[in-house]
Formats: C-alpha cells, structure tokens, sequence
C-alpha cells in the first residue's frame, strides 16, 4: 500500500514537471520573437466605414497575418504600394505562411486602401517600415 502511494506521488510529481517544462519552454519561445516598434500600437481595425470588398479583404488579413508575429505589424507600419506588394509576398513565401496567391491579393488590396485612406492621411501615428538593416541589428540584440 505505501509503495503504491509514492508510485501514484512520483508518476503524478511526473506529470506536474513535465506540463512545467512545456509552459516554460512556450514561454521563453514567445519572449524570443523578435518585437518591432510597430507590434505595441492597435492590434485591431473598425473597418465598418470601409467598402464592403476591403472589409472582406480586411477578414482574410486578420486571420492570416497574425501568425508569426501581432496583427498590429501590418496595422502600423507605413509603407507605399510597390513596398506592399513586395512585402506581402515576402511574408507569403516564408515557409508554412499559410498564404496563397489569391488570399495575397485580397491582403494586398486592404492594405493599400487603408494606407491611402487612413495611414498617409495622419502619418505621424504610425511607424515607417524598418530597413532590412535595422532588422538585422534588431535580430542580432536578441536575447541580450
Ligand atoms: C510565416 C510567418 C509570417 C507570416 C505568416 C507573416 N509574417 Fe510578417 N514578418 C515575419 C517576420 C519573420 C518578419 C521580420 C522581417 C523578416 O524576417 O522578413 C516580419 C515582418 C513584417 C513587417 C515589418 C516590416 C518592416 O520592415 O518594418 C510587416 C509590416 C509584416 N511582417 C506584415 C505582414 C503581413 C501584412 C502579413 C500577412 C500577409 C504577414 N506579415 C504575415 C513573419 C511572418
């Protein structure tokens, strides 16, 4: 009976440590994402002014962006529209985006529009995209 018991307390003390070590290991995978100014401002849009085909635009945006870093990266970073076009399939072709081509154009088309009609209209409240430059210094402090 009392060997029983402290085999039950080892499997169960176990089962505890191992849940731990994936909570921490998760953890530290999350703090070890490389953050961007852009990533601290809104992580959501209203669009309910915007034309019903961007709004659509705007759902698969939404759902597809916000995988490997905050949906506020795309919501706060300026750039013109040759930019966008080339930073849409940039972020399509990293692996397991998750991304087809017809789905980039809707993401492509919302972000234009909302650069014409919200971004370049009040450009002091978001942040210009980084050069690769700065996000190789940026990827090179990780960690310190
Ligand atoms: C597969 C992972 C992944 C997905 C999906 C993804 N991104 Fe990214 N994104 C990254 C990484 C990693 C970076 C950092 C720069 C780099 O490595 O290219 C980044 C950087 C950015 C930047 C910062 C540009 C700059 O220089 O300041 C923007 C804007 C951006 N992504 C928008 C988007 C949009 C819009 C989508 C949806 C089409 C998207 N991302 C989907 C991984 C992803």
């Amino acid at each position: 009976m009392k060997f029983k018991n402290s085999t039950l307390t080892l499997l169960i003390g176990t089962c505890i440590a191992v849940t731990l070590a994936f909570v921490v290991m998760a953890w530290a995978q999350e703090q070890g994402k490389l953050l961007l100014p852009q990533d601290k401002g809104p992580d959501k849009l209203d669009v309910s002014s915007y034309p019903k085909p961007i709004q659509d635009d705007y759902k698969v945006f939404a759902e597809k962006c916000p995988k490997c870093h905050t949906l506020a990266r795309g919501l706060n970073t300026m750039m013109t529209q040759d930019e966008w076009s080339r930073y849409v399939k940039r972020m399509m072709h990293k692996p397991n985006s998750g991304i087809n081509e017809s789905q980039g154009k809707q993401i492509f088309d919302f972000l234009v529009y909302d650069e014409t009609n919200r971004k370049d209209k009040d450009p002091k409240s978001f942040n210009r995209s980084l050069t690769d430059e700065e996000l190789e210094k940026l990827k090179a402090g990780e960690g310190h």
